[in-house]
């Protein structure tokens, strides 16, 4: 597949590394430099470039979007027509000091981007990894056992894309169902965070947390 991702930093980078390595063509956007996009493609080591996020959306069949909560709609903008397009988010609806949501309980920040973009067909995923794992868990993918992930969306095809992408990084990919779910997902994915860098076993304890069903 044709992968855009909008925001290359721990998430989007790491994420498209590995969509890469795994065989997907990848552009890489929305960093505070041309050159870190130029260089996190000649790293991914695989069929990837840098570009606008206008030019990673373009002809992509799926796009990722790992930004900070407050650069989304600078974003959005700068990527032009989302229509029709699948769209991965694992950006969560933080405030300014990373403290808290400033969108939970009664709604998500997935679903505040399916408003947004109602022509879109977004899908709530890997907002539960904490960054760190991601590698690690690329490299093991061969094991017969693998840690699960949980993503949610409410448009069939689009959540096939997603769990395909999932298991490409070397997950297993949870249904948890409709797109209100991620209402429930993303304070979970606070919860790992605070696991991974403030309980006493940092990222490993967050890491083993994600591997409960085995
Ligand atoms: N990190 C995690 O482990 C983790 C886990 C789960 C969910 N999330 C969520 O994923 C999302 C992304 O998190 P992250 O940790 O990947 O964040 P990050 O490392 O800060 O990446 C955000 C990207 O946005 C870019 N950016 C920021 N301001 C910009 C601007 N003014 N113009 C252009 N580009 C700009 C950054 O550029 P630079 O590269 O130049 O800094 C970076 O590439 C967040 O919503 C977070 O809540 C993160």
């Amino acid at each position: 597949m044709r992968i855009g991702i909008l925001g290359s930093g721990l998430m989007g980078g790491k994420l498209g590394t590995l969509f890469a390595r795994a065989g997907h063509s990848v552009v890489f956007s929305y960093a505070r430099s041309k050159e870190k996009l130029e260089k996190l493609a000649r790293d991914a080591g695989g069929n990837a470039q840098a570009g606008t996020p206008r030019e990673a959306v373009q002809d992509a069949d799926a796009v990722l979007l790992a930004v900070h909560w407050s650069r989304m709609n600078d974003v959005l903008k700068q990527a032009g027509d989302l229509s029709d397009k699948v769209i991965l988010t694992c950006s969560l609806p933080m405030n300014d000091a990373n403290s808290e949501l400033v969108v939970a309980h009664t709604s998500s920040g997935a679903e505040e981007l399916a408003l947004k973009i109602p022509s879109a067909k977004v899908v709530s995923a890997f907002s539960t990894l904490p960054s760190e794992v991601l590698f690690d868990v690329f490299e093991a993918r061969s094991r017969a056992s693998r840690p699960s992930v949980v993503y949610c969306g409410d448009d069939h095809s689009a959540k096939k894309v997603a769990a395909g992408l999932i298991h490409d990084v070397g997950f297993d990919a949870v249904d948890a169902g409709s797109l209100r779910i991620a209402r429930y997902i993303e304070p979970f994915s606070l919860l790992i965070g605070q696991l991974a860098y403030e309980g006493v076993d940092g990222p490993e304890l967050a890491y083993r947390f994600e591997r409960f069903r085995h």
